[in-house]
């Protein structure tokens, strides 16, 4: 008989507080839960433990990574949640529903699957393997175009130029995609991803990662997603369960948790010993302080900046044009108030950030550009304030310090000492602007 889980299924396993459905996530979305699973194969279950007394639970519409090292257990473990593999010991409930109750062929059309290497039928074409399950399940051929369409465009492939092609014809990262569409045919409440961007290089694979996550605000859909990369698994889990060799759960916790306070030196190790620097990731440069950004227009003289600065007119000036874009900075103690701004005198801007780039990205732009600060530009490409390094860094502190005060052995003594030049040794009050050298770039976002 199906069991409903009443409260408190699970006890001692703590649910990180910010792990709660993504605001608008629809209800079409399952709960996960591992009852203390165990896997042995084996024909008499004697065999090695494959999984050991693993026990999580997942809110719906959360995305929950299961990382950790090859042979540790993952897909062992994703194959238990639709019966692939049945468990030696323990339940998976979905919604509070024992699974092992269920009819498993049921179970797995309210399931999408993308499997490790994809797993497309090569003989069908591309249309035929997203209609998969719809075909399964008897919707019309009206339906099933429809929604091969629609799948298609939202995993961003035109629909006319690939539906009747096949497998073979597409790139890696197409079938990738392909396979995302596939796993979301049947609108499933419920995705298991094994794997799914382990085929193709490290660019298609971030552009992957991002449309999930783009994909993922939308759906809402609870998803398990399998990794041996920390850094993906870090990048679009809100749950990371950290796995070890003999399939026991080292942790389980938020990623900046798991960045934070790692359960033990297997999970430190694990994460690494640039955890400070990942912790970055999961900030965005919108939650920095922003320092003004002295503003000099196309033409305005110095005189007329000097009267509107009362006298304290930093020496660096950001020179903008007339649709209010970066040009470059200029150093106005080298003017004379008679001389009106132009763009000869301006030195390349320091990198421009957005207000989505993460921290990491933009501590990385400005340590290649040997800068202090970046220009941070709204959505029109308008500068709006400075972002430090200094910002950064007493962010990356404020984080230490949260951390029930244990040291961190990753956290640096002091702001890094990578700006020397005209802009990092002088203190912000003769209102140093960042050294340039480097063309403008696009913010990354
Ligand atoms: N059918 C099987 N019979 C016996 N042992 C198995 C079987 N399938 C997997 N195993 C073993 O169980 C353990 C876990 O395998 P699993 O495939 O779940 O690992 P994984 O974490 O997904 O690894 P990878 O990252 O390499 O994909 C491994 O030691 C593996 O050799
Ligand atoms: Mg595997």
């Amino acid at each position: 008989m199906a069991r409903h889980v009443s409260e408190d299924p699970f006890r001692g396993l703590a649910l990180p507080t910010s792990a709660n459905r993504p605001a608008g996530a629809p209800h079409r979305a399952a709960t996960v839960a591992f009852d203390h699973v165990t896997k042995r194969y084996g024909r008499r279950d004697d065999g090695p433990t494959a999984v050991d007394d693993l026990s999580f639970f997942v809110p719906a519409g959360a995305t929950c990574v299961l990382v950790g090292p090859s042979g540790c257990g993952k897909t062992t473990s994703l194959k238990m949640v639709n019966r692939l593999i049945e468990p030696t010991q323990g339940r998976i409930l979905i919604d509070g529903q024992d699974i092992s109750t269920q009819d498993p062929t049921r179970l797995r059309r309210g399931i999408g699957y993308v499997i490790q290497q994809v797993g497309l039928f090569p003989h069908q074409t591309i249309a035929e393997n997203v209609a998969v399950v719809p075909r399964l399940l008897g919707w019309s051929a009206r339906r099933r175009r429809d929604r091969v369409e629609e799948l298609l465009r939202l995993v961003g492939l035109e629909p006319g130029q690939h539906m009747n092609r096949y497998p073979a014809d597409l790139s890696g990262g197409e079938r990738q995609r392909v396979g995302v569409a596939r796993a979301l045919a049947a609108d499933p409440p419920l995705l298991l991803m094994d794997e799914p961007f382990g085929a193709v290089d490290p660019i298609v694979r971030a552009r992957l990662q991002d449309e999930l996550l783009r994909l993922q605000r939308e759906l809402g859909k609870t998803i398990l997603f399998v990794t041996h990369d920390i850094d993906e698994a870090i990048k679009m889990g809100d749950l990371v369960a950290v796995m070890r060799q003999g399939g026991t759960l080292a942790q389980f916790a938020t990623p900046a948790e798991l960045l934070t306070q790692p359960a033990s030196d297997f999970v430190a190790r694990f994460v690494g010993a640039d955890r400070a620097l990942k912790r970055l990731t999961l900030r965005r440069v919108a939650e920095l302080p922003l320092e003004p950004a002295p503003i000099v227009g196309l033409g305005e003289s110095m005189g007329a900046v000097r009267a509107r600065s009362g006298g304290r007119t930093p020496r660096w000036l950001l020179l903008v044009d007339r649709q209010r874009l970066p040009v470059g900075w200029v150093d106005g103690s080298t003017l004379p108030d008679a001389a009106a701004v132009d763009a000869a005198a301006a030195i390349r801007p320091s990198p421009l950030l957005g207000r989505e780039t993460t921290l990491r990205d933009a501590l990385s732009l400005l340590l290649d550009a040997a800068v202090r600060a970046g220009i941070v530009v709204d959505e029109a490409g308008r500068p709006v304030g400075l972002a430090t390094i200094d910002a950064i860094t007493a962010l990356l502190h404020e984080q230490n310090d949260l951390t029930d005060g244990r040291d961190d052995p990753d956290a640096a003594p002091g702001p890094p000492d990578v700006t020397a030049g005209p802009t990092a040794s002088g203190s912000r009050d003769d209102g140093d602007a960042p050294r340039g050298g480097r063309s403008p770039r696009a913010p990354r976002g």
